[in-house]
This record gives C-alpha cells, structure tokens and sequence, in this order.
C-alpha cells in the first residue's frame, strides 16, 4: 500500500554480448526477479552502430567511446523493461560500480565480472535516463503493462 503512493519508475537494463556469450542470461533476469521488480519488456537484440552510438552519445568525446561501440556491437545483448518504485536506484546497487573489480560481492558485477570494458550489464543511471532509454530500445508494441497477482509480501 505504500508502494502505490510513491512514483513508480522505469529502467533499462541490458546483458551486453560478452554476459549473453558467457551464458549469464538466466542468472541475471533471475536477481531483479528475486528482487521483486517487475518485467515490462524482453528481448534477444542485435543492437546496430547507429542505436549503440545514440545510447551512448553522452560519452561520445571519451578515448573509450569506439571501443565501447564495437563491444556492444559485437553480439546479441539482451534488453529488459523493468518497472518499480525507486528501481533505478535499486538496479543500480544490484548491477555495482562500473568497474567490476571495486565492485562489492554479491552484486551482479562484483561476481560475475573482472574488466571495466567488459562489465556484462547496462544499468540506467536515473528515471529520466530509464525513460529515454526504455523508449529508444523499445518499440510500444514491445512493452507490457501487465498487474501481478496481489501477493502481500509484494505490497
Ligand atoms: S565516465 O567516464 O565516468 O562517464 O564513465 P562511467 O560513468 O564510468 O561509464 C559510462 C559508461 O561507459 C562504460 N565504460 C567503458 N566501456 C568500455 N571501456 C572502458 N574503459 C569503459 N569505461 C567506462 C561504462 O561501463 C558505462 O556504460 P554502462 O553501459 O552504463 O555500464
């Protein structure tokens, strides 16, 4: 009851190619499942240079920004829709620093990962951020507004 009187937010998660080559799909949708959040969007993307560049576009003038564009090229990434009061924030814990070797264990980088430039998921990093990025990687069509069932240990 509390839940529903606070903003509920939208962001973007994505596995990047090198997580959907090392088969750490399952793993990781599994960790915002447990968390609790709820899934709006799903799917296996060959994403083109053209969409890598306007995600990124922020980081355009950064020595890494062709490096970064190549890797999320690279392969299928897994794009996710996840939707919930302060789940930005919250994603972002569960997803940990950008760098995975300062990331803390038990995040999913803090695991899962050892290179900055090879950190097997995409978090956005604000609700307005989360917006842009749901809609750039989502058509509408793609997009599901479902209601769980009312269980009290989600309320
Ligand atoms: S910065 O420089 O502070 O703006 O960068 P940061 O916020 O740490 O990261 C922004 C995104 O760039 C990715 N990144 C890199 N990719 C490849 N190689 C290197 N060296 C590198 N450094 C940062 C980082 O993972 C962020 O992407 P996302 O997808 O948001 O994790």
């Amino acid at each position: 009851l509390v839940a529903s009187l606070e903003r509920v937010d939208q962001t973007y998660i994505m596995v990047k190619p090198d997580g959907v080559q090392r088969g750490l799909v399952g793993e990781i949708i599994s960790r915002f499942e447990k968390k609790g959040f709820k899934l709006t969007g799903l799917k296996l993307f060959q994403c083109t240079k053209e969409l890598a560049e306007e995600h990124y576009k922020d980081l355009k003038g950064k020595s890494f920004f062709p490096g970064l564009i190549e890797y999320i090229t690279s392969g299928p990434v897994v794009c996710m829709a996840w939707e919930g009061v302060g789940v930005v924030a919250s994603a972002r814990k569960l997803i940990g620093v950008t760098n995975p070797l300062e990331a803390e264990p038990g995040t999913i980088r803090g695991d899962l990962a050892i290179q900055k430039g090879r950190n097997v998921i995409h978090g956005s990093d604000s609700p307005e951020s989360g917006k842009r990025e749901v809609a750039l990687w989502f058509k509408e069509g793609e997009l599901v507004e479902w209601e769980p069932a009312l269980v009290p240990w989600l309320i």
